[in-house]
């Protein structure tokens, strides 16, 4: 059972340059909408590539990027320059060559308290979404763990879902983290998850094809926009064939 559309590739390197493709071609679409769309990066490893692409020609040029309003799904709790920051991760690969004003690049602060970072970022989003209703952003990249967590929402932790933006920590480290939630995650026009690697085969069938499964990955499911999972054939190989 699959939420939303999979589409399989031969391997990662064929995955970021398709997900580079489609990212481009939604933000390309957005922005004839709408003035300010909002892209919400993921962290991880798996999206380096994708942004290194998307931060080179034709993208970098392609894309009228200044218009955008770009958040992160989540944070590890260190300064922007740590080694360890998606937000120091996407700034190398893709931010620091976009000239963008700072004013649109909404960081996690993962310098401070997780709690009191979490609370910052939900005043940053409303401020981006003044009025009541759950924020709704334009498009959300996310990976996925090969446990199966989504941002930084690990299975066997437990975190308030009546909010926007939480504290949260991985279970195997006790490493602190901030995280947008189920909830802020699934309101998204457009949710695009990028899957790579053999060690992500066994979480990806569970939540492709596993009704009963309780994985958070499991649990993004839109509640008006549309989802699409971009994996490689290694992330893909336990699903069935033929799915
Ligand atoms: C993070 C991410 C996290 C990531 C998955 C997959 O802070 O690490 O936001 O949710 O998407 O852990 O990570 P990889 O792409 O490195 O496998």
């Amino acid at each position: 059972m699959v939420h939303g559309e999979l589409k399989i590739y031969p391997d990662a390197k064929e995955l970021s340059v398709a997900a580079a493709e489609r990212i481009a071609a939604s933000l390309q679409a957005m922005l004839q909408e709408k003035e300010n769309p909002t892209l919400a990066l993921t962290g991880g490893k798996t999206p380096e590539a994708v942004y290194e692409l998307l931060g080179s020609s034709p993208y970098v040029d392609l894309i009228d990027w200044k218009r955008l309003h770009i958040l992160v799904g989540d944070e590890r709790s260190v300064p922007a320059d740590s080694p360890d920051s998606n937000f120091g991760m996407a700034w190398r690969s893709l931010l620091s060559k976009l000239r963008m004003p700072h004013n649109r690049l909404h960081r996690m602060r993962g310098e401070l308290d997780a709690e009191q970072a979490a609370l910052l970022y939900e005043q940053d989003i409303q401020k981006l979404f003044p009025g009541p209703g759950v924020p709704s952003f334009d498009l959300v990249l996310l990976g996925m763990g090969a446990d199966g967590h989504v941002a930084s929402l690990f299975p066997g932790t437990e975190w308030d879902e009546e909010r926007l933006v939480v504290a949260n920590r991985v279970p195997s480290t006790g490493a602190s983290r901030i995280s947008m939630t189920l909830r802020l995650l699934n309101h998204a026009e457009e949710i695009l998850f990028l899957v790579a690697g053999p060690k992500k085969a066994e979480a990806l069938a569970d939540v492709l094809e596993n009704p009963g499964c309780t994985l958070p990955a499991a649990r993004i499911q839109p509640v008006k926009g549309n989802l699409t999972w971009m994996v490689d054939r290694a992330a893909a190989a336990l699903l069935r064939k033929g799915v």
